[in-house]
């Protein structure tokens, strides 16, 4: 399973839905240890990418590898030494986070006080110890994205998709997400795959951004790379000049 320090790399990936090209030409190369971040619009295609790339969903041309191996011939590896935060996820809500974490965990394998090490671990690195053994049901939904970012994690997979982590969370939540891959990239080698709409986010948390937009790659570099090659004052106004946000008003107007 060699990667030659590269944990994903696609090559002319393209995915149509329809008369819908959600994914264009897509040429991508994540490092292996890095936190990629993939930048923004709605409906860009960043979501489609993550599923073809974990496996979910084949593309409609073009090649990939995760980690070395072929997302093709190999899906199955690619899911057990993945992990996945989709973006709309499920949660078993008549669980407690510890039973859920359990059953999770079970699922991929794990089990005993290895299991019960890293679930402790997770709980408390996330503000949740003192609250596992309450079901969901009674979690705020910043609570249950956190408990939902620990399962991701739980089987210490080598590259973590995770799509919106913190789109759902408050501030210090979302503080608290960030701190933890930040750590988790600093004490382990995982690679982060990270799709978000906040551009201070990816400021924060990520070394490399990639900004697609309709589909198509359009500018990928380090977030100071993106700002000064913009001669911006920060990425988001980076992004709004590569991109442009201004609000059609005409559209506006005319939906009125
Ligand atoms: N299963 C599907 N069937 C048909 N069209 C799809 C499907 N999945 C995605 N699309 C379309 O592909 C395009 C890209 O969608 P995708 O979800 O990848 O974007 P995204 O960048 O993740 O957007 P968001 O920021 O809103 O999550 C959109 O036009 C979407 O409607
Ligand atoms: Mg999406």
């Amino acid at each position: 399973m060699r990667n030659n320090g590269i944990s994903i790399q696609t090559q002319a990936l393209n995915k149509t839905f329809g008369p819908v090209h959600a994914v264009r030409d897509l040429d991508l190369e994540v490092a292996s240890g890095g936190r990629f971040g993939f930048l923004r619009p709605n409906r860009a295609g960043k979501t489609t990418t993550v599923r073809i790339l974990s496996g979910l969903m084949k593309p409609t041309s073009g090649s990939a590898s995760v980690l070395g191996m072929d997302i093709l011939t190999h899906a199955g590896e690619i899911k057990s030494l993945t992990g996945l935060l989709p973006e709309t996820p499920g949660l078993y809500s008549k669980l407690s986070a510890v039973e859920f974490l359990d059953f999770i965990g079970a699922l991929n394998g794990l089990e005993g006080p290895v299991l019960d090490r890293r679930i402790d671990s997770l709980l408390s690195m996330l503000g949740l110890e003192g609250r596992q053994d309450d079901l969901l049901d009674s979690y705020s939904s910043g609570m249950k994205q956190k408990v939902l970012v620990a399962s991701t994690l739980l089987h210490e997979p080598r590259l973590v998709f995770l799509d919106e982590p913190t789109s759902r969370l408050d501030p210090s939540a979302g503080a608290l997400v960030k701190d933890l891959i930040l750590v988790l990239a600093e004490e382990t080698e995982t690679t982060f795959f990270i799709c978000t709409h906040q551009t201070s986010f990816a400021e924060d948390v990520c070394d490399i951004v990639g900004i697609i937009n309709d589909g198509s790659l359009v500018i990928v570099d380090s977030p100071n790379g993106i700002v000064e090659s913009t001669s911006a004052k920060d990425l988001e106004e980076a992004y709004l000049k590569i991109v442009g946000g201004q609000v059609d008003r005409d559209s506006l107007l005319a939906w009125r």
